[in-house]
């Protein structure tokens, strides 16, 4: 294949067009030199933390870091939750490098309602640790990064809070390398991308972030696949330690949750849980009050998707049984 800069027209014609750049916006270098985003790409606009401090984009937060950054609002009764959660659990796979040589941003889209004291309090309802800032500041300076970021597509309304990107971007600002990420992503995938792939190797990553730790992969099944992508950032089945203790302080643990709930108000509540509360179903309220009213999102599962995801727990909830040296229930019956 041709290169185009070896073909002579080509080249005029960049060289034209860098002109007409230029003519337009005063800077050559940003479209000729530079192949790294840099302070002539990102709007070094100031925004405010959780803290109440100011900070500059560029400056502050993303020159020559490796971030991750997504755009959220503390209402947000779908998606978001599940985002943090899943960020949360980034962020305890990377450890204390979070803080040091990677950061994460999470900057809210409804600054007028997310005060610093309210994303505070947001902050403190994950657990998150420290290296995370959440933040706020005006409303266009935060419209601007969500175009600079590719997170709002060019005439999509900004004030849709609705149907906002749930992508989260993940980059090295020294080297260039920005990637688009699914919060459905596992946490062990993405901490390897941002511990590994993207770092800029001042430090050597931990042990333990490469794809050989990962969780084995295997075949899912429909319950299976949608628990790990949907629910498992938030829930736990029956795993011990510390790291299941601080998401088990988040929800609860749904190891026996097929045998303590009816299978119909377990249905409801994995579609549409914010109608339950909305309508004070008793036992959601009762629920909700215990985890520190962290609401659980609606996620827009249809049926067949709940149900799939109740035929695997109520399977794990076997297997852990089993494993236990108990004999479930249901092998005990007599067979005659
Ligand atoms: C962002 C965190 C989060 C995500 C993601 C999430 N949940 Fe929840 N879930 C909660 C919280 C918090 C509660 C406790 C009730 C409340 O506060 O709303 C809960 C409660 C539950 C309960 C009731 C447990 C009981 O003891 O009766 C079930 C069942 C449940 N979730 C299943 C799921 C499934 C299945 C998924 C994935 C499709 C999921 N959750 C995704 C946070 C989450």
């Amino acid at each position: 294949m041709r290169r185009p800069h070896r073909n002579p027209f080509a080249a005029a014609f960049v060289a034209l067009l860098l002109t007409l750049g230029a003519l337009g916006s005063g800077s050559v270098s940003a479209r000729a030199g530079t192949t790294v985003w840099g302070a002539d790409y990102f709007p070094n606009v100031t925004l405010v933390n959780q803290d109440g401090q100011s900070v500059r984009f560029f400056d502050d937060l993303i020159k020559g870091k490796v971030v991750a950054v997504n755009f959220m609002f503390t209402h947000c009764k779908d998606v978001c939750p599940l985002e943090t959660a899943r960020m949360r659990e980034v962020q305890e796979i990377l450890g204390d490098r979070v803080g040091k040589d990677i950061f994460f941003l999470s900057i809210s889209i409804d600054p007028e309602r997310d005060s610093p004291a309210v994303l505070k309090a947001y902050a403190k309802r994950y657990q998150t640790g420290p290296g995370w800032m959440f933040l706020t500041g005006n409303v266009n300076d935060i419209t601007l990064l969500r175009h600079k970021l590719g997170l709002l597509s060019a005439g999509s309304d900004p004030s849709n809070l609705k149907g906002h990107s749930m992508s989260l971007i993940i980059g090295n600002q020294s080297t260039g390398q920005w990637m688009k990420r699914s919060p459905y992503e596992n946490a062990h995938v993405l901490a390897t991308q941002m511990g590994s792939w993207l770092s800029n190797w001042q430090q050597p990553s931990k042990a333990g972030l490469d794809y050989a730790s990962a969780p084995k992969v295997r075949n899912l099944g429909r319950g299976e696949d949608l628990f790990r992508t949907r629910c498992g950032a938030c829930h736990t089945v029956g795993e011990e330690g510390e790291a299941a203790r601080v998401k088990q302080a988040i929800a609860p643990d749904l190891a026996d949750v097929t045998r303590r709930r009816e299978p119909v108000w377990l249905a409801r509540w994995l579609t549409e849980p914010d109608k339950m509360l909305a309508e004070r179903d008793p036992q959601a309220l009762a629920l909700q009050a215990r985890y520190t009213n962290l609401v659980m999102p609606n996620l827009s599962l249809n049926t067949e998707e709940a149900s799939a995801l109740m035929s695997f727990l109520e399977e794990e909830g076997q297997r852990l049984d089993q494993q236990k040296g108990k004999v479930a229930a249901v092998t005990m019956a007599p067979c005659h």
